[in-house]
Parts: C-alpha cells; structure tokens; sequence
C-alpha cells in the first residue's frame, strides 16, 4: 500500500448507503484512510475489517463529534434518518467540522432542495442554509429518489396484482443506493475543486408508476395494474402492506411530489459524476423479485 494522501471522514458509516459508500473507498482507493463514524461501533466489524477507522460519532451526543474528526480533511454528511430532528442534528455536526477545521463537508440533500416542493425536503433546505451560514466549505449532493425505496410496493403488487399509487402521471428519475453512493466517492476524490458545487443526482431514466407495473408484470410474468388512488385511501392501501401510518403518510407525500415533477431530473449529472448510465429500476426489480 503507497502513501496515505488523505483523510475521509463518512457519518452514517453503518447505514445502507454510508456501507457502500466506505467498502468503495477501501476498494479503489487504499491510499486514503476512511474513516467510519458511527453511532454504534459494534455494528461496524466489517468496516474495521475492511481497513476502516471507526470511530464512535452521534449527531445526539455532541461531546462525541469533534474528537471524531480530528484529521479529516473531507467529510461526507450523509443526512441522518430522524426526521424532524436532522436540522439540529446536522448543525450539530456542521459547527464541529467547522471547529475541527474539516476543508470540505458533502453532503447528501435532496434534488432541487431550493425550490422543491417535495414534502420531506424543509430539513434538507434548512441544513443547506446552516452549512452557508457556519461558512465550511461545502458541496451539495442533492439526492433524487433510491430504487430500493419501491421494491417493498412492488412486491405487494406482485402479490395482489395492484399496484396502488398516489402519482398520477409523474415520472421518477430513481437510482440504485450504490450508485449513489458512486458518485459520492467520485465528488470526494475528484481532482477538481468541489467547494461551492451543486450536483442533482438522479437516474438516467424516469419511470411512472404504469412503468413500474408494466416491469413487476414482465419480471414476474404476473399481471399487474397501477392504480392511482386518493390520499386516504392510499394510505390505507400502504398500512394494509404492513407499514405503520406515519409512513404511509411520508409515501403518499413523496407520490404527491413526484405528480408534481419533483423527482424527476434529467440534467445528466450523475451520469456525468460516475461515467456511465444508472442501473435501471428493472434490475434492481428483477434482482429482488427473482431473489
Ligand atoms: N433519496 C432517497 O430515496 C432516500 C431514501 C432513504 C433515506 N434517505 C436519506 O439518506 C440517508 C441515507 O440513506 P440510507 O438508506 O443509508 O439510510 P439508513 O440506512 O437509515 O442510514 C441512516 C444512517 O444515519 C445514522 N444515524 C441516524 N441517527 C444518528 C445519530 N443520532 N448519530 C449518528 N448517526 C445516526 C444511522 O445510524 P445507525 O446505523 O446506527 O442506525 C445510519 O447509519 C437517510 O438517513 C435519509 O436521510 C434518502
């Protein structure tokens, strides 16, 4: 192994995305030393296995936070999954890489955060405006929707042979988590300066929910119908599914926003960042419903 040339910092280092995100920075490049801040390092054996430092990190106890980046360079904020506490959470971690004097923070919002009218994106724009406001270099990574996110519907509809939605018409630019988290990699080891850069990252190719039953029925060789419904009764439909209501409710916002247009993207980018076109909604399909 050469020289170490820097040090990466990557919070949510245990979660799906954060995973992917460090085993990609051990593999292609060994000669930057990643580190894995995590909640709880228990759950972080493989990472340390694959060369990672762990390090102890919690957005809730701050006392944690800046001993942990002590020697990063960059970081990757990947937003945390407590929704209605993230904007405190996140400041929490932006004001201490600001202390540690980390040279640049990335961080994982979401597309269009300025003017979206998606429902979950107020703590994605306000962490936005926090990490303006604390004056740390930073470059966005604004997130369209994962693919993995519909896996759990299409299933169902498989099962039923309805596809209930809330979308009408509108189409999604979905990627795979991992080639999210490709990019991710990509803009933090890009030769090219990223402080100041906004990247809307998004699937090459948007889909509608009759796409998306027309793929689970050639997948599955079972018929399969899209059905738009109202609000209430599509949330009943998704805590039918077994998921609890306040879920339902997130889904039947994000449906609402994706009628809008709010996650569709088709500026390229991400194609752009990883050098090649996403992998395609139907085979993280075909991989799921095939086993
Ligand atoms: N664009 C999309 O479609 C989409 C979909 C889902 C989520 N997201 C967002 O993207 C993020 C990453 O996605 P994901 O699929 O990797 O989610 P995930 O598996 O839920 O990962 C979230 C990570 O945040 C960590 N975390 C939560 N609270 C924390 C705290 N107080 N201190 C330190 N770490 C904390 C979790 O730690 P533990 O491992 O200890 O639980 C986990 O590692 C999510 O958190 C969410 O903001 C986006």
């Amino acid at each position: 192994m050469g020289e170490i040339i820097e040090t990466v910092g990557v919070t949510g280092a245990t979660g799906a995305l954060g995973r992917i995100v460090v085993q990609l920075l051990r593999e292609r490049h060994p000669n930057i030393r990643t580190v894995a801040l995590v909640r709880d390092p228990a759950k972080a054996a493989d990472l340390a296995a694959l060369g990672a430092d762990v390090r102890a990190f919690d957005y809730d106890r701050p006392e944690t936070l800046r001993p942990a980046l002590a020697g990063i360079g960059k970081l990757l904020l990947i937003s945390g999954n407590a929704v209605g506490e993230r904007e405190r959470q996140h400041r929490a971690v932006i004001e201490a890489a600001r202390d540690a004097g980390i040279g640049l923070i990335a961080y994982t919002s979401v597309l269009r955060a300025g003017e979206t009218t998606l429902a979950i994106a107020a703590e994605h724009k306000a962490t936005e405006a926090v990490l303006r406001e604390v004056g740390v270099p930073f470059v966005l990574l604004r997130h369209g929707w994962y693919c993995e996110n519909y896996v759990f519907r299409v299933q169902a509809a498989v099962a039923s042979g309805t596809l209930p939605h809330h979308a009408g018409a509108g189409r999604i630019s979905a990627a795979p988590r991992a080639d999210f988290a490709e990019a991710a990699v990509a803009v933090l080891t890009a030769p090219e300066p990223q402080a100041g850069k906004v990247h809307e990252l998004a699937g090459s190719k948007s889909f509608s929910f009759a796409d998306l039953a027309a793929m689970a029925a050639r997948i599955s060789g079972k018929p399969v119908e899209a059905v738009h419904l109202a609000k209430p009764e599509f949330e009943a439909a998704i805590v039918a599914m077994g998921m609890p209501a306040f879920v339902a409710g997130l889904i039947a916002k994000s449906d609402h926003g994706a009628s809008e247009g709010g996650l569709l993207e088709e500026g390229g980018t991400m194609e752009r960042i990883i050098g090649r076109l996403t992998v395609p909604m139907a085979d993280v399909l075909k991989a799921a419903l095939r086993g």
